[in-house]
């Protein structure tokens, strides 16, 4: 079965394509517009994105978007993720911190699959604290500033060992959860 995976990050592809591969799904990478609401919630994003792609008549095919959600700052930036890390950056995050004691913060992943005429749509999390400082010089976006244990970012750690803790990799988890759900693998 092959599935598309709709995004402008090809990195995205091959991810799935290692998570997936074994259970007979090929991923094949396409690039396709399409609009995306404005809302604070993921899920909406998603559900309305998919159904944006469906009325171009595409059908298999997997979507997803995430975001750093800090609890003190109202789940900022949350949606905008992509849009904050662009723009203020990790030391834009930390300036918003500053001083603030409750450094608790969420990263969530949703994903939406349409596959055989079914809609599946996931959310993974990883909870974790803002960090005072940057710090590792691995991964990528908010990575520096995101510890999940409290004592190293996910810069820090080997991207086997953010796999299996991370938002993304527990989205991929409850995929394929839903996906033999279903039936469809
Ligand atoms: P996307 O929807 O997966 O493209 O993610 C949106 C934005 O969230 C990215 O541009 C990053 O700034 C941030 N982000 C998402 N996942 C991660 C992660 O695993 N580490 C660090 N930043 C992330």
């Amino acid at each position: 079965m092959k599935l598309k995976v709709i995004t402008s990050n090809p990195g995205k592809v091959a991810e799935y394509q290692k998570e997936l591969a074994e259970y007979g799904i090929d991923m094949e990478h396409v690039r396709l517009p399409y609009d995306e609401v404005q809302t604070s919630d993921l899920e909406e994003v998603v559900n309305k994105g998919m159904d944006a792609i469906i009325a171009q008549g595409v059908r298999d095919f997997i979507i997803d978007d995430s975001g750093l959600f800090v609890d003190a700052l109202k789940g900022f930036p949350g949606v905008w993720s992509a849009y904050a890390q662009k723009t203020i950056g990790n030391p834009g995050i930390l300036r918003l911190m500053e001083g603030v004691e409750d450094r608790g913060a969420e990263f969530r992943c949703c994903i939406g699959c349409d596959v055989m005429g079914k809609r599946i749509v996931v959310t993974g999390k990883c909870r974790g604290v803002i960090t005072d400082s940057e710090q590792g010089d691995g991964g990528f976006g908010f990575d520096p500033v995101f510890s999940h244990d409290g004592e190293r970012t996910f810069a820090e750690i080997p991207m086997d060992e953010k796999n299996s803790v991370s938002h993304r990799g527990n989205a991929v988890r409850l995929l394929i959860d839903a996906l033999k759900a279903e039936k469809v693998i």
